[in-house]
């Protein structure tokens, strides 16, 4: 498995390229089509899916743009869908809506779907091998906003839950560059960020300001 981490754009960003056998799944799309077409030629990749972690313009504004360029399908969430289809504008661009543990492919190397609502109603993170992409639900030492339309605290806090049963030795990479370091661990997010360490709702909240 070919896997790269790639920081894009004006809002620190993090776009990554997932191949195997030939073949590149491209998470996020906000920024830089070109760059990340060039890595991928690069690596000798062709794009042939874009997977969208969560409906924010950061995310998703220059899919677009790639899928049209690459002739790539779009993946998204069902519950972020609304949001995405606008940023789709080309009618060929194929549109594949995913669900909570849908698989994808990339040559031999299996994708899997984490719903993880609350900072998007479809937010997803994706385990490939044993890296987990966390869009904007858990960054390095911090989490996603819940108070952007669609935002839901108490639904954040259940997704992280969910995050937690992992392996503490999976790798974390959030679409953010918000961190010390660029890449962290389910155990070292344990140990590390104050959200993901909260055990009660009541605790998530306090944290958050919400009382
Ligand atoms: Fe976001």
């Amino acid at each position: 498995m070919i896997f790269r981490q790639i920081h894009l754009g004006p809002m620190q960003n993090f776009s990554y390229i997932i191949g195997d056998e030939g073949e590149a799944i491209v998470v996020d799309a906000g920024w830089e089509t070109d760059k990340l077409i060039g890595i991928a030629a690069k690596e000798n990749l062709e794009i042939k899916k874009i997977i969208l972690t969560h409906s924010h313009y950061d995310h998703v504004q220059k899919a677009d743009e790639l899928a049209s360029k690459a002739n790539a399908a779009a993946y998204f969430h069902e519950d972020d869908s609304n949001e995405i289809k606008r940023a789709l504008k080309n009618p060929s661009v194929k549109i594949i809506k995913l669900k909570d543990n849908d698989e994808i492919k990339v040559g031999n190397v299996k994708i899997k779907v984490i719903h993880t609502p609350g900072h998007t109603p479809g937010g997803i993170c994706l385990l490939a091998g044993n890296k987990l992409l966390t869009g904007d639900t858990l960054f390095v030492n911090a989490i996603g906003r819940t108070d952007l339309p669609g935002g839901d605290a108490a639904k954040l806090f259940e997704s992280l839950q969910k995050l937690k049963k992992l392996d503490d030795n999976i790798e974390v990479y959030p679409g953010h560059d918000y961190g010390e370091i660029p890449f962290s661990t389910i155990g070292g997010e344990k140990k590390t960020n104050p959200y993901f360490k909260c055990e009660s709702k009541e605790q998530f909240f306090n944290l958050l300001g919400m009382f």
